[in-house]
């Protein structure tokens, strides 16, 4: 019986410590929302059974190039930010070359930066920002957009997402809003998620005219600051924050 009893309790102990190496490891996994300013494509889970970290664990701490504040810093510089966030992987090698030809940051960067223009409010679902993208107020070329052509297998180009959150520290709801054809597949596809600059025809002066309905996460209201990322379907990844 003795010896019963004490292989009953090693295998009891065995298997608390099974399920206590268990009850450390899942919460690590599964309960830690990624931080928002950790780009999805870098964000991994963490391994190793708890012990001190290795080298290598730590260097996933350091900075990440591709990281996006939650905020804007103080003395944030969009077109500086997102050139170095471009250099890091977030557009692509041959429009970089591009950007930095001479007054390639108006005509190529600036061109990729999201500002509010002054439109009738009636143009605009409630709830909705209108975002359009390069401000000849900053002196930035106007973002053209193109309709995908299938027959020369050409893709279009215009901006394919745009996430958009309330700039703050901390959490915050995230809306993910997508423009999945342009000008849209029908009139009521486009009108969902898009309007015109000017009124008229959305394929008028290159696309230029066309500006993004992008939903607001709940509770985001007039004054506030969020965060506008987005992305073109040719010329990558841009950043700024913009006010409601
Ligand atoms: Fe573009």
């Amino acid at each position: 019986m003795a010896d019963e009893r004490g292989a009953s309790r090693r295998e009891f102990f065995e298997q608390l410590a099974l399920v206590t190496g268990a009850t450390v490891l899942v919460p690590a996994v599964t309960a830690c929302e990624p931080k928002p300013t950790e780009p999805a494509s870098r964000r991994t889970a963490p391994t190793g059974s708890g012990t001190a970290p290795r080298p290598a664990a730590r260097r996933r701490v350091a900075a990440d190039p591709l990281a996006v504040p939650a905020a804007p810093p103080t003395g944030w510089d969009a077109m500086a930010f997102n050139l170095k966030r471009g250099e890091a992987g977030a557009i692509p090698a041959a429009y970089l070359l591009q950007i930095k030809a001479p007054g390639g940051d108006h005509k190529h960067l600036g061109k990729h930066l999201p500002y509010v223009p002054k439109v009738s409010a009636k143009l605009i679902p409630g709830g909705y920002l209108a975002v359009m993208y390069g401000d000849p107020s900053k002196g930035n070329a106007r973002h053209p957009s193109d309709a995908p052509d299938p027959a020369r297998k050409y893709i279009g180009h215009w901006f394919n997402w745009i996430k958009i959150r309330k700039a703050v520290d901390g959490a915050a709801q995230e809306l993910n809003n997508e423009y999945p054809n342009w000008p849209g597949t029908s009139d009521a596809d486009r009108k969902s998620h898009y309007a015109v600059f000017g009124g008229g025809d959305i394929k008028a002066d290159s696309g230029k005219n066309t500006i993004y309905l992008v939903k607001l996460p709940a509770g985001v209201k007039a004054g506030d600051t969020v965060r506008v990322w987005g992305h073109c379907l040719h010329h990558g990844e841009y950043v700024d924050f913009l006010t409601v």
